[in-house]
């Protein structure tokens, strides 16, 4: 899988390899591992035992394969996938912060109906903007379970200010050794009401009491760490993602500054910080410079207390440093909202008005509602097509929501101006940010917490025009 050294070439070769038992084209087996061109990627979701490191799980996977295989693509260019369905349910892939067409977008009941077990769905959609962004299973808490891996695509004018690069996917592990996703869910609806202990304080889901969690970089735990391997000077671009149901992290590498380039697929004017808080459905890629040594790459779970840890280690060095290290830079500066400036070219529209959308709690704190609505009975926003609305989103909860937003990426606005290009926004409670959105995606569009455990107790609304 994607433990050892994972560059993009092995990253492929660790694709293939699980691939070999799935049903792939025999013409396309031998074009390109992973990235099967020109007929395209097969993911089989299917149950499937995967190691973690020291520890090994029984969990779904597409491909066998955790983080699912990399799929590559080049901006303007044409994504195919086949989703061929091998687990006890249905399923859908959904291309997170893909700017593609509805019918491609996998929102269940909304761009497709979910694929039946023994069944297959081909996905084929152009992507427009390069930029790092991953794919997942939009049913229930099923990406919760390891249904879920890396989207780059390629801009082939990008001048390449970097040597190599490196993918980089944090995920919690929240069923432990023992329960499922499923379970978690079900527990947390049936004792949040008596059982404070369930809630994490900032990001109000699942928690340690109830599921030894453990967190994991490209599948893997603290205590066998994935290793990335370079040279002392290289200029290494990291392409961090956030793919965890229940968990912001706080990233750092030991030694090392990090200059951050882009954030959800959109270039940045570059930012020089020492670790950055990504919340879950969050991407930026950053570029380091890397000293001589081996060095932590760590992720803090955000008021968890957990951490998943990799290595980065250039020729040369010695032992890993140990899974506890400690990592000052995660004191040091970190990158705000504020520090991120747009290409100019990248700037939206003014809008035209203002829609506001209130993050709420129910009474009794197991419900998480958009405007006062549950996913049965959702919040629509409607828009005109071809407007550009400003929506402010207030969090009137006590906790953390990751909102996204389906088939666009909006503006930010910080302090007062336009912010970055993005996809998803951690809007920490109490506090209210805006983004503004064009309308030029027709479609009825998913608007959600994603926090999947907040989602699926209620925070899923939509926006939508003709
Ligand atoms: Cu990655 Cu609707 O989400
Ligand atoms: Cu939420």
């Amino acid at each position: 899988g994607l433990g050892g050294r994972v560059s993009r070439r092995s990253l492929i070769t660790g694709a293939f390899a699980a691939l070999g038992a799935a049903t792939v084209p025999a013409s396309a087996a031998g074009a390109g591992q992973g990235i099967l061109r020109p007929r395209g990627t097969v993911l089989r979701a299917a149950p499937a035992t995967v190691s973690l490191g020291r520890r090994t799980v029984r969990t779904w996977a597409y491909n066998g394969l955790l983080p699912g295989p990399l799929i590559e693509a080049t901006a303007g260019g044409t994504v195919r996938a086949r989703l061929v369905n091998a687990l006890p349910a249905a399923t859908t892939v959904h291309w997170h912060g893909i700017r593609l067409a509805l019918p491609m977008d996998g929102a269940p009941g909304y761009s497709q109906q979910p694929t039946r077990r023994g069944e297959h769905f081909d996905y084929v959609f152009t992507v427009p903007d390069a930029g790092t962004y991953f794919y997942h299973s939009h049913v229930g808490t099923q990406s919760d379970r390891g249904l879920y891996g890396p989207l780059i695509v390629h801009d082939p004018r990008e001048p390449l200010g970097y040597d190599a690069e490196h993918t980089v996917v944090l995920d919690d592990w929240l069923d432990g050794l023992g329960g499922t996703p499923d379970d978690a869910l079900r527990r947390l609806n049936s004792s949040a009401e008596h059982d404070d202990t369930l809630r994490s304080p900032l990001l109000g889901g699942v928690t340690a009491e109830m599921h030894h969690p453990y967190y994991l970089v490209n599948g893997r735990a603290a205590d066998a760490p994935t290793t990335f391997s370079g040279r002392p000077g290289q200029r290494v671009r990291l392409r961090l993602i956030n793919a965890a149901a229940d968990t912001a992290f706080r990233v750092a590498l030991g030694g090392h500054r990090l200059t951050v380039t882009h954030t959800d697929g959109f270039p940045v004017a570059p930012v020089t910080v020492d670790t950055i808080l990504i919340g879950m459905g969050e991407r930026y890629d950053v570029v380091v410079t890397l000293g001589s040594g081996a060095f932590p790459l760590v992720a803090l779970a955000e008021g968890k207390g957990g951490r998943a840890q990799a290595v980065v280690r250039t020729s040369g060095a010695a032992l890993p440093p140990p899974s506890d290290a400690e990592v000052p830079e995660l004191n040091r500066r970190l990158l705000k909202y504020q520090d991120l400036y747009a290409r100019r070219s990248d700037h939206l529209p003014r809008p035209s008005r203002t829609v506001t959308v209130t993050l709420g709690m129910s009474d009794s704190g197991n419900e998480w509602t958009l405007n006062g609505k549950l996913s049965s009975d959702p919040m629509r926003v409607r828009v005109e097509r071809g407007e550009t609305i400003r929506v402010i989103m207030d969090n009137t909860s006590p906790m953390w929501h990751p909102m996204h937003l389906h088939g666009h990426t909006f503006q930010l606005r910080v302090a007062d101006r336009g912010g970055p290009r993005k996809d998803t926004v951690n809007i920490k409670p109490r506090e209210r940010l805006s983004v503004d959105v064009l309308a030029d995606n027709p479609g009825e569009w998913m608007f959600h917490c994603h926090n999947l455990y907040h989602q699926e107790q209620g925070m899923m609304g939509t926006l939508g025009y003709g």
